[in-house]
């Protein structure tokens, strides 16, 4: 059968780029830059990308593009039938199939997400949970009390009648309270009186019998007549609040499992369509949709840190915060975020016309990710300064508990965060069928089967080893880090070694020169894969072998 190809330049730089830019950009990178500091921590990055995210870029989409094939088939059309490579090629399918399983699932909470966006649940805290907060935090105590001391011991006569009145303590025997609980007969010494003595009572009695979420509401809104509110919500309150929401999804199996499903089968319903009419046709509709709504959100932000300590942050940061291990955190990252280490990029690669470009190419592809990376955060950051936030736990929480405080501050806040949450399920479903074209390409060409029997068997299987990761978080983040920091950077050094010392450099040069870039450019390339490139992938390695050993 004919091979499928991408039909027009824009398709390969779109889809690539769509492979690229996803969670990574938007949910890992901002953590990362964040945690080592910025500013310094941004050019030791930019120089990963330059010279490790580059030249394995081109090395893989040159050997796609050279072989025509998926990557198991790829190493063995380059390298030699029973060259040892080949295993590089199935280490690229395992890869696939591991981040696959559990990426699907962390777009799944994108679902989740736009949802409660849409429903604004995450301003309206019920009150069991300020109930909860009282439990051990000390934040939570305050929020808890500043309640309390509402109910219990409200300023306003007009609140203790109504609250007497809910409560069954004054009422139609001392003369029916109107519908905004006014009661003619009781003048406010009486009044304060009977509050005095029953306002324990009172507590207890309206949380029995269920009135107390109400007032729990009601006391928002009195309370948000105060000064002092918006900090007291944003800094305390709300926060909190987030966090569990997010928890409680988390242990919510049959939701994260359904969403998870849904996002397999969009990916199951893209990719079946093939390259042209499939992956491209969804990828240039969607990709500037992506930007677009990039744009507009970033703008959104600058323009709620009036103090620009966002911007400032990412360009001189606090280089304090850079530690050892820097260098390989941007390392590691470079091969997560342009989608290198695996074979996605070799794959989209085999379906290049043979007129086309690939330095261009994956200049472009290159330039898309860091861009967007270093647009989420300026994106992210300054919400984090606004709100005296620190990013929780290990990335996850930045996304989903940090984040969505930006969307009370607003107006329009539950637009915003529906726009928001689009933004992450496109990017990552544009990064998923990069991960599934990988396992059905290597079906399709090594185990001659049919697209859409390959896009059955594929999407299932990695369907069900996701649920794990449905089930756990920490089966989830095991997962991740065994792709992003073993499986990835092993493969991408055997790949560089294999660019470098196995196969016919020649082939590339030919890449480079048949579209006029220079020897020079070319050169960079080769000293790059030959030494740079593998002596820094070394380190990750080796680092990765010592906290194995030492573990
Ligand atoms: N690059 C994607 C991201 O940043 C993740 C990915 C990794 C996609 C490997 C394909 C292959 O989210």
């Amino acid at each position: 059968m004919k091979r499928d190809h991408w039909s027009s330049k824009a398709g390969f730089v779109l889809a690539a780029a769509g492979s690229a830019v996803g969670l990574g950009n938007l949910w890992k990178f901002p953590y990362i830059a964040w945690d080592n500091g910025g500013g310094i921590f941004i050019l030791i990055y930019l120089a990963a990308i330059l010279l490790v995210g580059w030249p394995i870029m081109v090395s893989e989409i040159a050997i796609g593009k050279i072989a025509e094939r998926d990557p198991v088939g790829a190493f063995r059309a380059l390298g030699g039938a029973d060259s040892p490579f080949r295993y590089v090629g199935i280490l690229g399918i395992m890869s696939a199939f591991v981040i696959l399983s559990y990426y699907s699932v962390i777009a799944g909470w994108g679902i989740q997400y736009t949802i409660h966006s849409a429903m604004e649940r995450f301003d309206k805290a019920p009150i069991e949970r300020v109930e909860k907060y009282m439990a051990g935090d000390q934040r939570a105590t305050a929020a808890h009390a500043a309640f309390r001391e509402a109910v219990e011991n409200p300023q306003p006569d007009i609140l203790k009648k109504r609250l007497l009145t809910e409560a069954g303590y004054i009422g139609a025997s001392s003369g029916a309270p109107d519908s905004n609980g006014q009661n003619s007969q009781i003048d406010s010494s009486e009044l304060n009186r009977i509050w005095t003595d029953k306002r324990t009572q009172v507590a207890a009695s309206l949380k029995t019998n269920g009135k107390l979420e109400k007032w729990h509401n009601h006391f928002l809104t009195e309370k948000s007549k105060e000064p002092g509110y918006n900090s007291w919500l944003q800094k305390i309150y709300l926060p909190l609040y987030s966090g569990e929401l997010f928890e409680e999804f988390l242990s919510t199996p049959y939701k994260t499992t359904l969403f998870h499903t849904i996002i397999m089968t969009i990916t199951l319903l893209i990719v079946v369509g093939g390259i042209a009419r499939g992956i491209e046709k969804f990828t240039r509709l969607f990709m500037p949709v992506l930007l677009a709504l990039m744009a507009i959100l970033v703008v959104n932000s600058l323009k709620l840190d009036s103090e620009q300590e966002g911007v400032k942050f990412l360009l001189f940061g606090q280089p304090e915060k850079l530690h050892a291990f820097s260098l390989l955190e941007a390392l590691g990252h470079a091969f997560f975020t342009l989608s290198l280490g695996m074979g996605a990029m070799m794959t989209y690669g085999s379906y290049m016309k043979k007129s086309a470009d690939i330095v261009g190419n994956s200049i472009w592809v290159t330039a898309m990710d860091t861009g967007v990376a270093l647009l989420a955060c300026l994106m992210i950051f300054p919400i984090i300064f606004v709100y005296n936030l620190e990013p929780t736990s290990g990335g996850i929480g930045i996304l989903f508990t940090t984040l969505p405080l930006e969307f009370f501050k607003f107006k329009w806040g539950s637009i915003v965060s529906i726009l928001f949450y689009l933004l992450v399920l496109l990017a990552a479903i544009t990064s998923a069928i990069s991960l599934l074209e990988v396992v059905v390409t290597f079906f399709v060409d090594e185990k001659k089967m049919s697209r859409k029997k390959a896009v059955a068997i594929s999407a299932s299987l990695i369907f069900a080893a996701g649920l794990p990761s449905a089930f756990s978080v920490n089966f989830l983040t095991w997962a991740d880090n065994t792709a992003s920091w073993i499986m990835l950077p092993l493969g991408g050094l055997l790949i560089t070694i294999f660019t470098g010392y196995k196969m016919d450099l020649n082939l590339i040069h030919q890449e480079f020169k048949k579209h006029g870039y220079s020897d020079k450019i070319f050169l960079f390339f080769k000293v790059s894969v030959r030494y740079i490139t593998p002596a820094l992938v070394l380190f990750i390695v080796a680092k990765i072998v010592i906290d194995f050993t030492a573990s």
